[in-house]
């Protein structure tokens, strides 16, 4: 019994000092060109397919407005920048770079082929080792990554006129107006509107988001390569110097779900319109104008600063304690009152 322990332990060793030559002498050949060793492929392939099958939300997680159009559009418009120069877009194929990277980034008509809407989410989240696929880059951020599913379970049935309708010919990364419309009055119901906000507002949030301080995938890639004098150009192209005085609050509104939480509070949670207007003098622009903003777009913000994921400027701890009780569905609520107000920008 002891010899055939020694014996083991000898092979072992040898074993050990064999894989560090091949390591340390450089005798592993790490060529993109050499495929891998047969069965390899073979071993690594199956392991990537069952650990998303394993590990990926169930079914019932996958929101329902899901094939909404706005949402796919906005799904379509990241992709564009962060991911076609890997797997190109519907009707385009994939450069040739892209087809010598090892392994091959799959043609994205491909890749969604064999994969249901919960699986896609937790390969986009989550990226896949060694392979070049890279994970969502902000946490707590899965309301972003089902918009680039939503955009990828719409792909197979997508022709090039489809895709060129969703992002234009062009390439590379949207302009900010493809998502936040002209001015940006977003014409994108999960998009927020720019118009609304000061300039000063703007340059808070670009330049949060430029260092991640404020997590957002889709933003984060939009905002990572500005200069400080491009964001103060922006900021002033896009903002007011001063917040636009809003209408008071609609009186056919005051009967809405939403209507008492924002005007009035609860024992534990204050009025937002203290600090968000309607009513709120226009010179103390102490939070940005709500009047008018997209409600996905208010509904993902208070769930972040609920669920401690939002970041934010000097005041966002007034945010995060006015969020930190509110119920999804008292969410959705004053997210909806809000939206439905008009705003004195529309009016012009
Ligand atoms: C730098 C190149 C690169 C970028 C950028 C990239 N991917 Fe990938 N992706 C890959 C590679 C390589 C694989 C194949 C992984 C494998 O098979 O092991 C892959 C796999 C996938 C798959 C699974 C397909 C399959 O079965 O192999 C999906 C879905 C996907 N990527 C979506 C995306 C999305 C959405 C983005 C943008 C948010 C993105 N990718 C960005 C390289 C990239
Ligand atoms: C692919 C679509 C897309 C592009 C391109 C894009 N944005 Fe955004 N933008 C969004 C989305 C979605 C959000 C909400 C992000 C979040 O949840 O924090 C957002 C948020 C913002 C905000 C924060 C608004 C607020 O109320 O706090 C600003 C400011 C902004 N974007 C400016 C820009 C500028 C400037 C550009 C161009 C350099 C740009 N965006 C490009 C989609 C986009
Ligand atoms: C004590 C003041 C205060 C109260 C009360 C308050 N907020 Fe806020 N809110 C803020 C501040 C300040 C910000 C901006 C935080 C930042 O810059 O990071 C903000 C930001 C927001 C935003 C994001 C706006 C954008 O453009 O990104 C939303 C949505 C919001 N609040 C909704 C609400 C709702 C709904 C309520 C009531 C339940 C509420 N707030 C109550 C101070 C307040």
């Amino acid at each position: 019994m002891r010899r055939v322990f020694l014996t083991l332990g000898a092979l072992a060793l040898c074993g050990g000092i064999a894989a560090a030559a091949v390591v340390g002498f450089g005798l592993y050949n790490v060529s993109a060109r050499q495929g891998h060793l047969p069965g390899v492929e073979w071993v690594v392939h199956t392991a990537f397919k069952q650990s998303v099958r394993l590990r990926a939300p169930e079914a019932k997680e996958v929101p329902g407005d899901i094939g909404n159009a706005d949402r796919i559009k906005l799904g379509a418009l990241h992709f564009q920048g962060a991911c076609a120069f890997c797997h190109s877009v519907p009707g385009q194929s994939r450069s040739a770079t892209a087809q010598a990277m090892n392994p091959p980034p799959p043609h994205i008509s491909e890749a969604v082929a064999k994969w249901e809407p919960q699986h896609m989410f937790w390969i986009v989240e989550q990226g896949v080792k060694m392979s070049g696929m890279p994970h969502w880059p902000a946490d707590g951020r899965g309301d972003e990554i089902w918009s680039v599913v939503a955009y990828l379970n719409a792909v197979p049935d997508m022709t090039a006129q489809d895709q060129t309708a969703l992002t234009g010919d062009g390439s590379g990364a949207a302009r900010c107006s493809a998502c936040h419309g002209e001015g940006g009055k977003s014409i994108n119901s999960y998009v927020p509107r720019l118009d609304i906000l000061t300039s000063d507002q703007i340059t808070q949030a670009l330049l949060q988001y430029r260092d991640g301080t404020r997590p957002s995938g889709i933003m984060q890639e939009a905002a990572a390569g500005l200069t400080d004098a491009q964001i103060d150009r922006i900021a002033g192209r896009y903002g007011a110097a001063q917040a636009v005085s809003d209408q008071a609050a609609d009186k056919t509104q005051t009967d809405h779900a939403g209507a008492g939480l924002a005007m009035r509070g609860t024992d534990a949670v204050p009025a937002c319109t203290q600090c968000h207007g309607p009513g709120r003098a226009a010179d103390a622009p102490i939070a940005p104008v709500l009047a008018g903003q997209s409600q996905a777009y208010m509904e993902s913000q208070l769930k972040l600063w609920r669920d401690g994921h939002r970041g934010g400027g000097v005041r966002a701890n007034l945010m995060a304690k006015a969020a930190q009780d509110l119920s999804d569905a008292e969410i959705a609520a004053v997210a909806e009152w809000f939206a439905g107000l008009d705003h004195a920008a529309d009016a012009q």
